[in-house]
């Protein structure tokens, strides 16, 4: 069954960007209407712009493109960064900021890489991606999560998994179809189906519903329209994991109201709850869906930008074909590393453990300063509800406010998430050379938090 008929979107919502384009040059460069003719260096404009500063498309900013005042998160933090080590240049900062893996990837993979880097055999364009791998990635599904797939036609790699964000919409979204996201999450998908026209559907996730989105709650307009629902267990930055019934549910849902799911499991080998589960070993899943993996966080390969695509063998394909006409592969070396790591599980192993030991020390000192957090099931990441203010008497109306005061008075950086409820994320991927460093790091972050005297 077709979902709306794309006719009325494409009269509803396309072409939108051309015909505002024509009008916006008329309208914002009268002079380069009237005078740029005959010369190169004759004036543009009243400004400073390129002439190309009329042409920027209208889903980057059009022309205002570059021009916003307003500050992103990371700015900020960085800038309330630069503050407090100017105005405390003795205190250290303790950071917990960091969204990345703080160690190399593993030796043995390293080593592999450096065997594979001189192979002549690897230098070519590596297209949609070497056997070798996708043969990895099928052990490892089979082997982790008990799901069986065909490694010729089911999975598909991805140079990291944040393109295949990227690329995935392509394959769905034209003008006027909805992707349902959960906020906070991970945006790309989201991003990218506006550029193809398309709309985002909010769902937001919040405590009293135990961080999953209420899926009853969608309006049946919105799934008249949705072709894709973007699901990301364990969830960043909530740190939440999805019991089975809730992807049972998902499958339900997506055969009904007929959308494709695309769950991220970026995190899925930081599991803590248990052990690490894949939206794929839940019943009739492979027929609404895609499960997209990265070498990234469970593997220490940030860098590497290795991933994949696996599932439903038609969504496999499309996304291969999108992909095929936007790259052309990993570097076949470090496709070959990344399935020598995907065959070690004691790789995803020693960095859990890492990253559960970090995680439960974290929790126990928070605690024990006011703040209201439990253990998360997955991710590197806590996150928790923001303090209100201090009981010196500063109040924050925003997470935000707090992870400045943070800081600049206490040396202490989190990042704010005030999509939901004001919450701050602290990342146990701080640098601390070994387990004494990290004891070390834990007493004084407890000796600022008490000092810093919050309320909630
Ligand atoms: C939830 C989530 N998904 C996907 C990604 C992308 O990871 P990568 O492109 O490194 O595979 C990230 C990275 O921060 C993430 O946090």
């Amino acid at each position: 069954m077709a979902k709306r008929p794309v006719e009325v979107r494409v009269h509803v919502a396309w072409p939108p960007f051309p015909i505002r384009v024509i009008f916006s040059r008329l309208d914002r460069n009268p002079l380069t209407m009237s005078t740029v003719s005959s010369s190169d260096s004759a004036p543009q404009q009243a400004t400073t712009d390129p002439y190309f500063q009329q042409l920027f498309a209208d889903r980057i900013g059009g022309a205002k493109y570059g021009k916003g005042t307003e500050i992103y998160k990371f700015e900020k933090i960085k800038r309330a960064k630069r503050k407090a080590l100017s105005d405390h240049p003795e205190r250290k900062l303790l950071d917990f900021g960091i969204g990345e893996n703080d160690s190399m990837a593993a030796e043995s993979v390293r080593e592999v890489m450096s065997r594979e880097i001189d192979l002549p055999e690897n230098r070519g364009y590596a297209d949609n991606g070497v056997i070798e791998f996708k043969e990895a990635a099928a052990r490892l599904m089979q082997r982790r999560f008990g799901v069986t797939l065909d490694p010729v036609d089911q999975i598909n790699h991805c140079i990291g998994s944040k393109p295949a964000y990227a690329m995935l919409p392509a394959c769905f979204i034209n003008p006027g179809d909805v992707t349902l996201m959960t906020v906070p999450g991970y945006p790309v998908a989201g991003t990218h189906t506006r550029f193809y026209g398309g709309e985002v559907y909010r769902l937001p996730l919040v405590k009293e519903h135990g961080f999953l989105p209420d899926l009853d709650s969608v309006p049946d307009e919105i799934y008249d329209r949705a072709k894709l629902l973007v699901l990301n267990y364990p969830n960043s930055p909530t740190g939440r994991t999805a019991p089975p019934e809730f992807y049972e549910r998902v499958v339900a849902l997506a055969k009904e109201k007929r959308f494709v799911v695309v769950q991220d499991a970026a995190h899925a080998m930081l599991t803590f709850d248990g052990p690490p589960r894949s939206f794929l070993q839940t019943p009739g899943a492979i027929d609404v869906g895609v499960e997209v993996h990265s070498m990234s966080k469970g593997y220490d390969m940030i860098g590497w930008r290795m991933g994949w695509v696996c599932g439903h063998r038609t969504i496999v394909s499309a996304f291969a074909d999108v992909k095929d006409n936007s790259d052309s592969g990993q570097f076949i070396a470090i496709q070959k590393a990344a399935a020598a790591a995907l065959d070690d599980d004691s790789i995803p192993q020693a960095i859990n453990a890492k990253y559960r030991r970090r995680m439960t020390k974290l929790v126990e000192v928070l605690r024990g300063c006011g703040f209201d957090c439990e253990m998360p099931g997955g991710t590197y990441f806590l996150y928790t509800r923001a303090p209100s203010g201090t009981a010196a008497g500063e109040t924050f109306a925003k997470a935000e406010d707090a992870t400045r005061y943070l800081i600049e008075q206490n040396g202490i950086v989190t990042v704010p998430w005030d999509d939901a409820g004001a919450y701050l994320r602290f990342s146990v991927t701080y640098v601390a050379d070994d387990e004494a460093a990290e004891d070390e790091l834990m007493v004084e972050t407890r000796q600022r938090l008490e000092s810093a005297g919050l309320v909630f």
